[in-house]
């Protein structure tokens, strides 16, 4: 199966050192895949090194790209009153996304998010490890099918395994749930607050599973 256009990957952009702040710096210079091309930025991860959680979303988004921060729009907000609201501390949570470049198609003004081709995760996997490896969290969430492929592999399936603390070769404990956008594109009011309820106990059994492994 081919990989892609190209035979990059970030592998040969990842410094020397490995704390987080020489590998946020290097990060920025990546031209590991094409998605750097037309992107405003980088956008690596944020928060602390040895935060005891680490959470992996998709890609930025339009916000995140010009912010240069993950999780700074609409979804983040989602994520961070949810995390307040199962009594997770924004502290105890390294937040990043297993693709590094904001991947859009232009409509005018608008620039239309577009999932991450499996070749683009693969190529920007090396940052994800190398944060894993300096944060070296206890427990490691993944927000959606994209993250939670990356962290565990194509064949793993979200819909039955949500919620589930599960083991992988990346981290030794993982936990996969939606990612917070899938709910506000939900269709109507009454499936957005169900969708939410199960969110919320999916990040209830992050904040229980954490307590066990401290
Ligand atoms: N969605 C993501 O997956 N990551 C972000 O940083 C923002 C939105
Ligand atoms: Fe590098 Fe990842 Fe950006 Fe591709 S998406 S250029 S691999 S940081």
């Amino acid at each position: 199966m081919p990989t892609g256009p190209s035979t990059a990957s970030a592998a040969d952009f990842i410094p020397a050192s490995h704390s987080l702040a020489a590998l946020r710096r290097a990060a920025r210079n990546c031209h590991g895949c094409d998605l750097y091309l037309h992107a405003t930025q980088t956008v690596f991860g944020a928060g602390r090194a040895h935060a005891p959680l680490f959470f992996v979303g998709e890609q930025p988004g339009d916000q995140e790209d010009r912010a240069g921060e993950p999780f700074v729009g609409p979804a983040g907000r989602l994520l961070r009153t949810t995390l307040q609201e199962v009594g997770i501390a924004p502290d105890d949570a390294y937040i990043t996304n297993a693709v590094k470049h904001f991947k859009f198609i232009e409509r005018g003004k608008r620039r239309i998010h577009q999932a991450p081709k499996r070749y683009e995760v693969k190529s920007c996997r090396p940052w994800l490890e190398a944060e894993l490896g300096a944060v070296k969290p206890k427990l490691v969430v993944a927000l959606g099918a994209t993250a939670a492929q990356s962290l565990l592999g194509p064949a793993f399936k979200l819909t039955p395994n949500r919620g589930k603390l599960v083991a992988a070769d990346i981290a030794p404990h993982v936990i996969a749930t939606v990612h917070p956008s899938s709910i506000l594109r939900a269709i109507d009011d009454d499936m957005r607050r169900r969708q939410l309820l199960a969110f919320r106990a999916d990040l209830m059994a992050v904040a229980g599973a954490l307590k066990e492994l401290a």
